[in-house]
């Protein structure tokens, strides 16, 4: 307390000293007064936390900004194609509702309403070009369903954005995950590009190897992707200071600076409206993150791209209880 009444804290720095018969008596030192400094430090303390808070909110927003864009577009194109739809549902009821009354005047062999019926039936399909009504409504409907797809598809990624840390963690050799997923993205990548295996004996990591084997399966995919003539790629395996390292490479085109800086951030996608959602490597990025590793790529337009995978070997003691 000081003398003011004010309440101050302080920092004491001092020597004990002792009585002839050797006993404590007490303390020599000086007092600092550090209450500024306290206040200080608390402050930046709450700064730094509410930093980190807003950076949080940010990407959130970011993300739910990017979810949203890539939705509504699809998302419009099935909404104006399910309206042109209902309009031509329309024109096929006029000409059901018209072909019924024919049938009915027949029946009844009423010769003028037939005439009369068969030549309205005619001037609506003339009207309505009925041959590239159906031709259109069958197109639309093949439209209509890749949209619901690449909803679905960004939906799923989202999940797996969300689920990136879930599951139970288990010894797995790294190895496998690279074979499983060059299994799986095979017919993505057979016609594309020779695929050169060089992997070490055994790479155990404590892990969830479908996790592994989906963040492998996308960069695999991406570089079947982006390789063009007398492609390559190279899968390498290898322990390195303790680490497991995987270097997955390829000689296609490369990425300039300003693409390299944003692969990792949802959406982020140089590929064709409907060929890429752009969440791979957002994903990727993630579900390393959560293996405790890291994941670089080294790349330059027309030297290929190089991606870098470190994660902890795990521990060989624990692996084994
Ligand atoms: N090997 C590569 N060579 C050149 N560019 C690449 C390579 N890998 C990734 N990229 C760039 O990074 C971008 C983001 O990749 P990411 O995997 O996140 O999304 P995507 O492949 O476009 O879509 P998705 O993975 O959802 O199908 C790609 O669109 C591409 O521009
Ligand atoms: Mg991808």
């Amino acid at each position: 307390m000081h003398k003011d009444g004010r309440a101050v804290v302080l920092e004491t720095s001092g020597v004990p000293f002792y009585g002839p018969d050797g006993r404590l008596d007490g303390y020599r030192g000086i007092d600092r007064d550090v209450t500024r400094r306290k206040k200080a430090e608390k402050e930046k303390a709450a700064m730094t936390e509410q930093l980190t808070q807003t950076e949080k909110l940010a990407s959130i927003g970011q993300l739910a900004a990017g979810v949203a864009h890539e939705i509504n577009n699809p998302l419009g194109f099935v909404r104006s194609n399910l309206n042109t739809l209902s309009e031509y549902l329309d024109v096929f009821k006029d000409l059901l509702a018209l072909h019924g009354e024919l049938s009915n005047a027949y029946e009844k062999g009423e010769f003028e309403e037939i005439v009369e019926f068969r030549e309205a039936i005619e001037k609506l399909k003339k009207e309505v070009d009925l041959e590239f009504t159906v031709n259109d409504a069958g197109q639309i409907l093949i439209d209509t369903n890749e949209g619901v797809s690449r909803i679905s598809s960004i939906v799923k990624g989202l999940k797996d954005l969300s689920h990136a840390g879930v599951g139970d963690l288990v010894s797995h050799d790294l190895n496998n995950c690279l074979k499983d997923a060059l299994k799986i993205g095979w017919h993505e990548v057979k016609n594309k590009a020779a695929v050169e295996l060089d992997l070490c004996d055994s790479l155990s990591v404590r892990c969830r190897p479908q996790q592994l084997t989906q963040v492998f399966l996308n960069v695999i995919v991406n570089a079947s992707q982006a390789v063009q003539e007398n492609a390559r790629i190279n899968i390498l395996s290898v322990k390195v200071n303790g680490q497991a390292f995987i270097e997955i490479s390829d000689n296609g085109p490369g990425m300039s600076e300003e693409v390299r800086k944003r692969i990792f951030d949802p959406f982020f996608s140089t590929k064709p409206v409907g060929k890429g959602t752009g969440l791979g490597l957002s994903i990727a990025y993630n579900i390393i993150k959560e293996h405790g590793g890291t994941i670089e790529v080294d790349s330059r337009p027309g030297l290929g791209a190089k991606f870098r995978i470190k994660l902890p070997l795990a521990n060989e003691a624990a692996s084994a209880a």
